[in-house]
C-alpha cells in the first residue's frame, strides 16, 4: 500500500524527548494521562524508523521509449528499490529486474530512480516496484516502431482544485490504449509546498502508472522556497537533466520547452533549440513534431500569449523546423487554432480555475472555458486529436495529415466557439468582486481622516488667535 503520512521529523522527536518525562509533570491523575499520551507520541515518532522503508509518492515513469525507460519513485527514507518487469504476452520469457537506490533530501524524502533497459519495442510491461515490504504495480508500453498506430493524452493545469483533477483523471483513464501523457505545467499550486506533490502523486497515481510522463515546467512549480529543485527531483529526465528536452515515441517527436527562462539568442535552452531543430527538420517529414510548454505563444484567454516569444521569433522558427503543433496551458480553458500552417492547442483545463476571458485571436478555431483534457493518437499518417469534457462529453474531435490543415468533425474547420468576456470586463469582475468594497472604504477613510485633522488645525488657529487677543 502506498502511505502519504510522513512521519515526524527528527526535531519534533527530539522536543518530544527530553519534555515528555514524567518528572516534570506533578498531580495523580493528570500525570498518568500526561505519561501515556507521551508514551503514545513516543511510539508514534519512533514506529515508522523501526519498520521497513515503504513508498510514498509514485511509482511514475520517465524517458519512455522503445527499449527503455526510467522508473522513479519516492520513499520515506533511504531505500534499495527492486523493479520486476514481465512482458504482456511473452511470460515464457520470464521477469526482467532492476534495482536502485532512494537518497535522502532537505524535505526529509528520498527519491531515486531506476533505470529500465533491454525492453522488447511496441510491449506493455507490468512491474512490480519492491521497497521494504511494500509493493507497488504499475504498466509502461514501450515506443512503437515507424507506422504502427498509438495513443496518448496531453493536459495540464491541474493545480488547486483536486476534485476537478480527479474528476479528469478519471475520464483519461477510460483512455484504456493511452502510453504517454504530455503535460503543459502546473502540476502544482507551490513548487516549494510539499503537501502539493503528494496532491498530484495521489489524484493522478492510477494514471501515471500505467503511461509515461513527458513534463514541461508550468509556473506555480518554481514559486516558494525549493520549488524547482522539487519539479528537479520528481520530473526532470537524468538524461538531460534540464527543464527542456527531446524525447521520441514512435512517430511523434516531443520537444518540451521552458517558457518561464530568458529567451534571448544565446541563453542556453535558445541554443540548445537551434540546434535541436535542425536535426529535427532533418527528420520532421516523416514524424509528427509538437512542442509542449506552459507558455504559449498564442492564446486568447486571460493571460493571452507569451510576447516574447513571438518577438524572439520562435514559432517561426519552430514552423520553418517542420514543427506541427503547439501544446500550451496556463490559460485554464482549451482553444485551438493555426498561424499560417503552425497549429496550436491551448489545454489548461486540468483542475484549476476556469478562465472565461476569451479575446478571440484571429487565428482562433475553437475556444471553450471547461475542464478537459486532449486525447491523441497517431494512425494512418494523421494525427488525431479528440477534446473530452470534463463531464464525458467530446467537444470536438479533428485531424490533419502532415501539412495540411485540421478537419474538423462535419468538415468544419471550425469548433464550436464559446462567447467570452473580455480582458477588461474579467478584471472588474474579479479584482472589482474582491476588491471593490476597499476601492471606496480607503478614500472615504482617508477623506474622514483628512477633514478631522484640517478641522482641528483650524480649531488650534483659532484658539491662539483668542489667545493672543
Ligand atoms: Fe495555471
Ligand atoms: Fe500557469
Amino acid at each position: 500500500m502506498c502511505k502519504y503520512a510522513r512521519p515526524l521529523s527528527k526535531s519534533s522527536a527530539a522536543v518530544f524527548g527530553p519534555r515528555g518525562g514524567a518528572g516534570v509533570l506533578e498531580g495523580g491523575v493528570f500525570r498518568w494521562v500526561s505519561v501515556f499520551a507521551f508514551s503514545v507520541l513516543a511510539a508514534t515518532a519512533v514506529a515508522p524508523k523501526a519498520g521497513a522503508q515503504s513508498v510514498t509518492k509514485g511509482p511514475w515513469v520517465l524517458e519512455l521509449g522503445e527499449d527503455s525507460a526510467l522508473l522513479r519513485v519516492e520513499t520515506d527514507r533511504p531505500a534499495t528499490v527492486s523493479v520486476s518487469l514481465s512482458a504482456v504476452g511473452h511470460e515464457a520469457e520470464g521477469a526482467l529486474s532492476f534495482e536502485g537506490q532512494t537518497t535522502t533530501h532537505p524535505d526529509d524524502a528520498a527519491i531515486g530512480s531506476v533505470r529500465l533497459s533491454g525492453l522488447r519495442g511496441d510491449t506493455r510491461y507490468e512491474y512490480v516496484v519492491r521497497v521494504g515490504d511494500d509493493e507497488e504495480r504499475g504498466e509502461l508500453w514501450t515506443a512503437p516502431p515507424p507506422g504502427a498506430p498509438f495513443t496518448f493524452v496531453v493536459y495540464g493545469d491541474n493545480r488547486t482544485k483536486q476534485d476537478m483533477h480527479v474528476a479528469v483523471v478519471e475520464q483519461m483513464l477510460e483512455e484504456t490504449d493511452a502510453r504517454v501523457i504530455l503535460h503543459t505545467g502546473d502540476f502544482v499550486e507551490m513548487g516549494g509546498r510539499p503537501r502539493d506533490w503528494g496532491d498530484y502523486f495521489r489524484n493522478a497515481g492510477a494514471l501515471v502508472r500505467r503511461t509515461g510522463l513527458f513534463p514541461s515546467l508550468g509556473n506555480h512549480e518554481i514559486y516558494g522556497p525549493g520549488g524547482l529543485a522539487r519539479y528537479h527531483r520528481y520530473l526532470t529526465r537524468e538524461d538531460t537533466r534540464e527543464t527542456w528536452y527531446r524525447a521520441d515515441y514512435g512517430d511523434l517527436t516531443v520537444l518540451a520547452l521552458d517558457s518561464n527562462v530568458d529567451w534571448e539568442p544565446g541563453t542556453a535552452q535558445h541554443d540548445w533549440l537551434t540546434a535541436t531543430l535542425a536535426e529535427v527538420a532533418e527528420v520532421a517529414a516523416d514524424r509528427f513534431v509538437v512542442v509542449i510548454l506552459h507558455h504559449g505563444p498564442y492564446s486568447s484567454g486571460r493571460h493571452g500569449g507569451f510576447d516574447d516569444m513571438r518577438e524572439m521569433g520562435v514559432p517561426e522558427q519552430l514552423r520553418d523546423a517542420g514543427v506541427d503543433v503547439i501544446f500550451s496551458g496556463h490559460d485554464h480553458d482549451y482553444e485551438r487554432g493555426d498561424v499560417d500552417g503552425l497549429k496550436y492547442v491551448v489545454t489548461g483545463g486540468g483542475g484549476a480555475p476556469l478562465y472565461t476571458v476569451n479575446e478571440r485571436s484571429p487565428h482562433q478555431l475553437a475556444f471553450e472555458s471547461v475542464h478537459h483534457f486532449v486525447r491523441g493518437r497517431i494512425e494512418g499518417g494523421r494525427f488525431h486529436t479528440r477534446v473530452v469534457r470534463i463531464d464525458g462529453t467530446v467537444l470536438e474531435e479533428c485531424s490533419f495529415a502532415k501539412g495540411e490543415p485540421w478537419q474538423c468533425e462535419g468538415g468544419s474547420p471550425a469548433g464550436p466557439v464559446e462567447p467570452g468576456i473580455s480582458r477588461q470586463e474579467d478584471f472588474f469582475q474579479n479584482y472589482g468582486k474582491r476588491y471593490g468594497f476597499y476601492v471606496v472604504l480607503v478614500p472615504v477613510v482617508i477623506g474622514a481622516f483628512l477633514y478631522a485633522w484640517r478641522r482641528r488645525r483650524k480649531q488650534k488657529r483659532a484658539a491662539k488667535t483668542d489667545e493672543k487677543s
